[in-house]
């Protein structure tokens, strides 16, 4: 879709079991487990423009992307193991570091929230967590694995602003992709009578 196509219909959603079925066993990937191959530059701008169909209020496209290959994620986890060591578990704030490193490319979302905006930054900051849940799905889409992280660093002021968090942004989410060698292990799932409601 380009601007040109701004105005155009789109198609009517038509049931689709293949899709039901990829979303019924829909998992994330244990961020240490991914394995290469990652997807080529063409497939991360494919993951991005299909991630990036999110809704938003306002039009605001309140999230920025930052594709990190290894390179610069085995820099980012040497720049974070002085601020590991002042964490109230040092020994597992280094050990999750792993987690970073290990996949073979990393789409880290930041939420750029306007603030002041009639639009509130509470739903500007839920449009970038279903940016990345629909990166997941887009990465799912060309065959790959994902997994969402934030951990330790995504909250520690000083190691945000190692990775590069501006004042008034915050990290929604480490989106990691690769392959991973066996599928995921089924997790429990919610009880959706007890989270439901129905009204006439
Ligand atoms: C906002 C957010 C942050 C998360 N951060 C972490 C994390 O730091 N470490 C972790 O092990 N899992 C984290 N998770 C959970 C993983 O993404 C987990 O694999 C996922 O919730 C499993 O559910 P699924 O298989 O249905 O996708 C996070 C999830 C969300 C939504």
């Amino acid at each position: 879709m380009s601007d040109a196509d701004l105005g155009q219909a789109l198609p009517l959603p038509t049931p689709s079991a293949e899709l039901q079925a990829r979303l019924a066993v829909r998992r994330s990937a244990p961020a240490q487990s991914l394995v290469a191959p990652g997807p080529s530059p063409a497939e991360v701008a494919r993951i991005l423009e299909l991630g990036a169909r999110t809704p938003d209020h306002g039009k605001l496209f309140p999230w920025r992307f930052v594709v990190m290959g290894p390179q610069s994620r085995a820099a980012l986890a040497e720049a974070l193991l002085p601020h590991a060591a002042r964490q109230p578990d040092p020994a597992k704030a280094r050990k999750v570091l792993s987690k970073l490193t290990a996949p073979p490319l990393t789409i880290l979302v930041v939420s750029t929230p306007v603030e002041g905006h009639k639009v509130p930054v509470w739903e500007q900051q839920l449009s970038a967590g279903a940016v990345c849940m629909n990166l997941e799905h887009a990465a799912d889409a060309l065959g790959y694995s994902a997994s969402w992280i934030t951990d330790w660093y995504s909250y520690d002021p000083q190691a945000t602003e190692v990775i590069g968090v501006m004042a008034g942004e915050q990290i929604a989410g480490f989106i990691h992709i690769g392959a991973l060698a066996e599928g995921p292990l089924e997790r429990p799932r919610p009880d959706l009578a007890a989270k439901t409601a129905y009204q006439p």
